[in-house]
């Protein structure tokens, strides 16, 4: 009886607390008039064309606040690809949808922190989370486009392909005419490797595959020149040969466009042969991050070596593959010690104690784990070998 009422009082304070950001969010985004100085910053590292800086993004909901995205530092460089991997439910979209500031609002809200985004268009720097959402539309879809897993979400099936495709086109390129932005979303299904493009353009979304449609919406995705291209999941909802296919597309593309890619996966495999850069995400917070190498070659965290020994062989032999036993902590209720705790396999006391700092292993190189303590690595020796 106790505990019911105690319960409901709980549920009545979430509700208050709740009700209070959705008031204050609605209050902070009716402004009229943003000054310009409260969204023009200065980028902090001269390569980086997106700079993303302790976000925290928040789901304030009836059970508890969600903290999907804790405290999240990392830079995209200019033209180099940032694998964001992790297991499912770490933050990897909610991150992104930040980014776009496409987040379920008042509900979802950016809590804190920054997103430093170089507008070279503008020739500036802006902090996109205090951006009017003006300015913010301007950027969304032909600065920053998105290529979200389920190719139909993009797609509108009451309009031919190409009818979209020269939407994009007419809507970025100001004063190109019909006729040239029809010949452009046929080069652009070209360039994504669509044979008889000219049939494709006349089609509609439903007289295509799965695989077809994502190229379609990586052509979309291209058409206004983007700055930055975030692919959440972009093969996930296909069968594996397609996959492949896709991410080949991808690679080859990354070298034909100067766009930065932040490549989003479950998938270590996926990232493998894409990504400069990796950044390992658990429960809404980065644990592991560095060059494509470090994460490959030299992996710290306990739960990057678990990724990587789940990743699926490419010699395509379907044998059981490995899970990290465990699953990942209620998000309304994360412990304030390691989150990986009672799925680590390496726990020590003071893993119960206090959450680890990012210790930094090389100038390239970080992990959130009280074995990288002590500068030599306690992997060596074998312990996570094969
Ligand atoms: N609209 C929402 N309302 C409440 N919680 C959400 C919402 N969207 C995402 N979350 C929560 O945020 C966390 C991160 O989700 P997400 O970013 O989608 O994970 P990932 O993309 O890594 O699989 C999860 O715990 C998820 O349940
Ligand atoms: S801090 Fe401790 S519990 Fe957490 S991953 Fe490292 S060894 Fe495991
Ligand atoms: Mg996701």
């Amino acid at each position: 009886m106790g505990d019911k009422k105690n319960n409901t009082a709980r549920l009545r304070e979430i509700k208050r607390f709740n009700n209070k950001k959705y008031r204050e969010h609605t209050k902070l985004s009716r402004r009229k008039n943003i000054e310009p100085s409260q969204y023009l910053t200065e980028m902090k590292s001269p390569d980086s064309i997106l700079e993303i800086e302790n976000l925290c993004t928040y789901f304030y909901t009836d059970v508890g606040t969600v903290k999907a995205v804790d405290g999240v530092t990392f830079n995209v460089p200019k033209g180099k690809t940032v694998g964001v991997v992790g297991e499912s439910g770490c933050g990897k979209s909610v991150m992104s949808l930040s980014v776009m500031r496409l987040l379920q609002e008042p509900q979802g809200q950016i809590a804190s922190g920054e997103i430093r985004f170089r507008q070279s268009s503008e020739n500036r720097a802006v902090n996109i989370p205090n951006l009017p959402l003006k300015e913010m539309q301007k950027i969304r879809g032909n600065e920053i486009s998105m290529i979200f897993q389920e190719p139909m979400t993009t797609l509108n099936p009451v309009f031919s392909i190409g009818a979209q495709l020269d939407e994009s086109i007419l809507l970025h390129n100001k004063g190109i005419s019909k006729k040239d932005a029809a010949k452009r979303s046929i080069e652009m299904l070209e360039l994504v490797g669509i044979a008889r493009a000219e049939g494709i353009y006349k089609g509609y979304p439903h007289e295509l595959s799965g695989g077809m449609r994502q190229r379609v919406v990586i052509a979309m995705a291209l058409s206004c020149n983007p700055e930055i291209i975030i692919a959440d999941e972009p093969t996930t909802a296909l069968d594996v040969t397609i996959q492949a296919q896709i991410l080949d597309l991808l690679r080859d593309l990354k070298n034909k466009i100067n766009a930065s890619i932040i490549l989003i996966t479950h998938d270590l495999g996926v990232v493998a042969e894409m990504a400069d850069f990796v950044v390992v995400m658990y429960a809404g917070r980065i644990v592991e991050q560095g060059t494509a190498s470090d994460i490959f070659h030299n992996p710290q965290h306990p739960y990057t070596v678990g990724l990587m020994k789940s990743r699926p062989t490419s010699h395509g032999q379907q044998e059981k593959l490995y899970s990290i036993p465990g699953s990942v902590p209620n998000p309304t209720d994360l412990p304030d010690f390691c989150y990986f705790k009672n799925r680590c396999e390496f726990c020590m006391d003071i893993c119960g104690q206090k959450y680890p700092p990012l210790y930094k292993l090389s100038n390239t190189h970080k992990a959130a784990c009280y074995l990288c303590k002590d500068e030599k690595s306690k992997f060596e020796g074998g312990v996570f070998s094969e």
